[in-house]
């Protein structure tokens, strides 16, 4: 199984530059989706990571990490159509709806957060990729599966506390697992095992 996980939300800083000129650049990087990375998994092992600055010079770029993406598979003698699925670290789907109350919003909502602009960049860069491969996971749970799946812990607590990631600026996990487990049991452990609900951004403290 090759799994190809990225980061980023390609236009978000852009949507913002375009609708609120005239901004001091400190408030454009109060932005989501900072950071654009790639990591690519081959049979539960990381083989490749990069992240997009590294080849496009932008520090903190958040741009689809199509560079990023092209190292991965080179460095495992991979092309796109080898990869069986494509993770994406941001699902705002449930969130649609608060995020589109007005018309700016909705159109960043379309423009920047929603699945149709991650596929239209997929279908954009590599052409003939199965759609059907993409997938959005939320943030923090993003977060907390690269913590807890390469931590080497069964049981454990696992807390996100990051910028922000739908909505949330802090999670807390548990895997309740008891003896050691793998795959789809350490998954729904995972799953069964979450602690609390998120404290909501910006509520931070
Ligand atoms: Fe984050």
């Amino acid at each position: 199984m090759k799994i190809l996980g990225l980061s980023g939300l390609h236009a978000s800083m852009s949507f913002k530059r375009t609708h609120w000129p005239g901004l001091d650049e400190r408030e454009y990087r109060m932005s989501q989706g900072h950071d654009s990375a790639a990591a690519l998994l081959v049979d539960g092992e990381i083989v490749a990571a990069a992240a997009e600055e590294r080849f496009n010079g932008r520090k903190h770029t958040g741009e689809f990490p199509v560079q990023a993406i092209g190292f991965c598979l080179a460095e495992a003698g991979l092309s796109m159509h080898d990869v069986d699925e494509l993770a994406h670290g941001f699902d705002y789907s449930k969130y649609r709806r608060l995020l589109s109350l007005d018309e700016l919003s909705r159109q960043r909502y379309q423009e920047v957060y929603s699945k149709e602009a991650l596929l239209g960049l997929v279908e954009q860069h590599f052409d003939g990729f199965p759609l059907e491969r993409v997938h959005q996971v939320e943030h923090h749970d993003a977060h907390a599966a690269s913590a807890y799946y390469t931590s080497g812990w069964d049981a454990c607590v696992v807390i996100v506390i990051d910028g922000m990631g739908e909505a949330q600026s802090i999670t807390a996990y548990g895997s309740l697992a008891s003896s050691p487990t793998c795959g789809r049991r350490v998954k729904s452990a995972m799953d069964r095992g979450r602690l609390s609900s998120s404290i909501h951004a910006p509520k931070s403290s």
